[in-house]
């Protein structure tokens, strides 16, 4: 059995110094070491041989693997510098060729919108401001006049996050931030995230609005019906709209604004449900019991707000007609825009 370990380790070492490149000497390896090598063979012949001889012998054999591993090891680091250093001196990088191009993104349709939005207003003087997505009960409802019997709330199916915050179901709370925490002149725009437990082809669970709101010492309807006009016949072009009496509990009076259906002109279509209108905006003059509500003297201040829908927009602004569209992040759909 000696004689055979040392022929083995004889031949295991020539073929390991042997071997010209890295993968010769993977290949050296698990035949010298691997489960059907001749060494391996004679590992299990140990248990042949003599009780009282094995130990020597398997101490052996394993000096003689041990020692034949460091030298595979040895090898291989030998193997690799010498085949990166001649990988390096022959290639070449051509710094001619053009470079990999990354795809570039465009921005969501409904940020597309928002900025759109933001932009025209922002040219005749609202400020763009930030709200918040928690609210109290307070914010959301008692202080805009939706007090806790009121119809309103129902509408709203309100995502309760406990008795009494919630994820605010509308960005009109931020009114009532924005007057606590300056006084008039005030000309803001808020866009934001909003919530309500609501999901089908025309709505969706999250979605976003944006708030408008303008108080001075003298506003008057005239302003709010001039202010949108302009507003409208910039995002949709010149055509014709319509203000139409409504209910809010913040405002009064209240309105919502319609515009011709952009899909049919006003001759009546699935869109518009046949009637030639698109309704696109709530608005009104601010409430006296939300002036009240802030501090504000109702008698000294008047003011006009208004709420838009941004998906409704975007999806009249493109044809869309389902709503989800934009949160599948399905990039055919995507890059449309
Ligand atoms: N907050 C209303 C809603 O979510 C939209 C709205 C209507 C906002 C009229 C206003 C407004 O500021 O004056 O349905």
């Amino acid at each position: 059995m000696k004689t055979q370990l040392e022929s083995i380790q004889k031949f295991s070492h020539d073929s390991i110094l042997g071997a010209k490149t890295s993968i010769d000497l993977d290949l050296v390896k698990s035949r010298t070491l691997g489960k059907s090598s001749d060494f391996n063979g004679l590992m299990k012949m140990l248990a042949t041989i003599p009780k009282e001889e094995r130990p020597e012998m398997g101490k052996l054999i394993n000096t003689v693997k041990n020692e034949l591993e460091i030298l595979i090891n040895k090898k291989q680091k030998d193997l690799l510098k010498s085949e990166r250093e001649s990988s390096l001196a022959t290639q070449k990088i051509d710094s001619s060729l053009p470079g990999v191009e990354f795809p570039v993104g465009t921005k969501h349709p409904i940020t597309q919108t928002i900025e759109r939005i933001t932009e025209i207003l922002g040219r005749i003087g609202f400020d763009t401001k930030e709200g918040t997505e928690i609210e109290t009960d307070f914010y959301n409802f008692e202080a805009l006049n939706i007090k806790e019997d009121h119809p309103a709330r129902d509408m709203h199916d309100t995502f309760y996050l406990n008795t009494d915050h919630v994820l605010r179901t509308h960005t009109s709370p931020a009114q009532i931030h924005e007057m606590e925490s300056n006084s008039p002149p005030i000309k803001i725009i808020v866009p934001g995230q909003v919530f309500r437990c609501d999901s089908d082809v025309t709505h969706s669970p999250v979605f976003h609005q944006i708030e408008g709101l303008y108080v001075n010492k003298k506003v008057s309807f005239a302003e709010l019906k001039g202010t949108l006009s302009f507003f409208i016949n910039e995002l949709f072009g010149t055509t014709p709209i319509r203000f139409r009496p409504s209910y809010f509990p913040f405002t009064e009076p209240s309105s919502e604004i319609d515009v011709q259906c952009v899909m049919c002109q006003g001759k009546g279509c699935n869109v518009c449900g046949h009637t030639g209108w698109l309704e696109i905006l709530g608005a009104g003059m601010v409430n006296r019991e939300v002036f009240k509500s802030v501090g504000y003297n109702p008698d000294e201040v008047q003011g006009f707000a208004f709420g838009v829908g941004v998906e409704r927009i975007a999806m009249l602004m493109h044809g869309i007609n389902d709503i989800r569209l934009f949160y599948e992040n399905d990039r055919r759909f995507l890059e449309q825009f």
